[in-house]
């Protein structure tokens, strides 16, 4: 007996639980797992959105097949086709041969590609609707959102919207699914740590269909995502916190970030933090970019309004971890933050060159001074990292 969980009558979650997987795209960390959430409506007709990744057909399988019995499958809804939710297809497709593949001209490029498939679908356009009986679903192309072919289904009579990938995070769900279930703070981090590494690129993209599902659905009730919970009793609060992350819209602290081999650029780090500290900033996240995760790095970036990075120089160029901390920001367009910078080398120049080369690349605000050591840094290099502290806290300070 496989567990499902009602959303509605006739609404049942089939997701899964990946605690496996260690990094997610073999790139994030999932300490706190994952999940694929897929979603029967047994209606008249039955219909299935998305599916879960191919680890886990066994049990998704059977979790549909206990929701439905006897019922076939009519039609599979693909709101996207990476893998971690087109995973499933050709095992559901063999299950149930009549069933109907639902998607875009989009999808069905990426449906072929992946899977050779190209029979047995139905080709939809932005605004179509499908009838299934007691219900109609509406078809929203959301292309970006996050890949060319995503798009999202609204069930027009329980007021789900099934959203792909928006409004997900990380984190399995241990025996709750819904928002009123848990404590949302638990979960804040893993939620704006999805977004910021996965979604966070396509933000303006973000921005715009979130504005447009505002003024073209009169009321979302729920809000019922690819990955994590299902936002049932507030589903505004997701939707606002995923439009504000998508604004860069942020809170008043700063992310230092060094990148040092000996610890002398930490020890300039740890003056510039210390100063923030004296100069009234209550929350200072410090990082050594060779030993934290990227990821967390980049969701503390996606919260506070400053940063202030300082690198070793490395081969005549900059700390090869700082190199990938700043090309994930650049491609993600960081904006609006108070932007302090520092460098230091023993016998060549190059990470302080690379950090300007950052700034120009990213709209932020840079605050003087602008410090470059070599070898240790000498009590005057010290007193311009207070005073660069002292300069960023006042501007994160004024700027909300
Ligand atoms: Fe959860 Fe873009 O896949």
């Amino acid at each position: 007996m496989y567990n499902s969980i009602k959303l509605s009558e006739n609404v049942h979650w089939v997701g899964v639980n990946d605690k496996e997987t260690d990094l997610f795209e073999s790139l994030w960390p999932l300490p706190e797992g994952i999940s694929y959430n897929s979603y029967v409506i047994n209606d008249d007709k039955v219909a299935l959105i998305d599916t879960v990744k191919i680890n886990y057909t066994d049990t998704y399988l059977e979790k549909v097949k206990d929701v439905i019995g006897d019922k076939k499958v009519d039609y599979l809804i693909i709101n996207h086709m990476e893998p971690d939710h087109s995973g499933s297809i050709k095992s559901m497709r063999e299950a149930f041969p009549e069933m109907k593949i639902v998607g875009n001209a989009k999808t069905m490029n990426f449906l072929e590609g992946f899977y050779g498939i190209t029979e047995g679908t139905m080709v939809i356009e932005d605004g179509d609707e499908l009838n299934l009986g007691s219900r109609t679903l509406k078809f929203y192309l959301t292309p970006m959102v996050h890949w060319p072919e995503t798009m999202m289904t609204f069930d027009q009579k329980d007021k789900i919207l099934f959203a792909g990938d928006a409004f997900g995070g990380f984190g399995s769900l241990n025996g709750y699914l819904f928002d009123d279930e848990v404590n949302i703070e638990y979960f804040e981090d893993e939620i704006r740590r999805y977004f910021s590494n996965i979604i966070g690129k396509y933000g303006p993209v973000v921005h715009k269909t979130i504005s447009r599902l505002r003024k073209e659905i009169d009321q979302i009730g729920m809000v019922a995502t690819t990955h994590g919970l299902v936002w049932r009793e507030d589903p505004a609060h997701i939707i606002d916190e995923y439009d504000k992350w998508s604004q860069q819209q942020t809170e008043n602290g700063v992310v230092v970030v060094y990148g040092s081999m000996y610890g002398n650029t930490k020890i300039m780090a740890e003056t510039v933090a210390r100063s923030l500290s004296e100069n009234g900033i209550e929350q200072i996240r410090l990082f050594d970019v060779s030993r934290k995760d990227i990821s967390y790095i980049i969701n503390d970036i996606w919260k506070y309004n400053g940063i202030v990075l300082g690198s070793c120089t490395y081969n005549t160029e900059i700390f090869p971890p700082m190199e990938y901390l700043l090309k994930s920001l650049e491609s993600r367009n960081l904006r609006n933050r108070v932007l302090g910078i520092f460098g230091s080398y023993s016998w060549s120049g190059g990470a302080l060159d690379r950090l300007k080369d950052f700034k120009e690349k990213v709209n932020c605000n840079l605050v003087e001074p602008v410090i470059e050591s070599q070898f240790a840094p000498s009590g005057d290099i010290l007193e311009k990292c207070y005073l660069l502290g002292e300069n960023v806290a006042s501007k994160v300070k004024e700027n909300n």
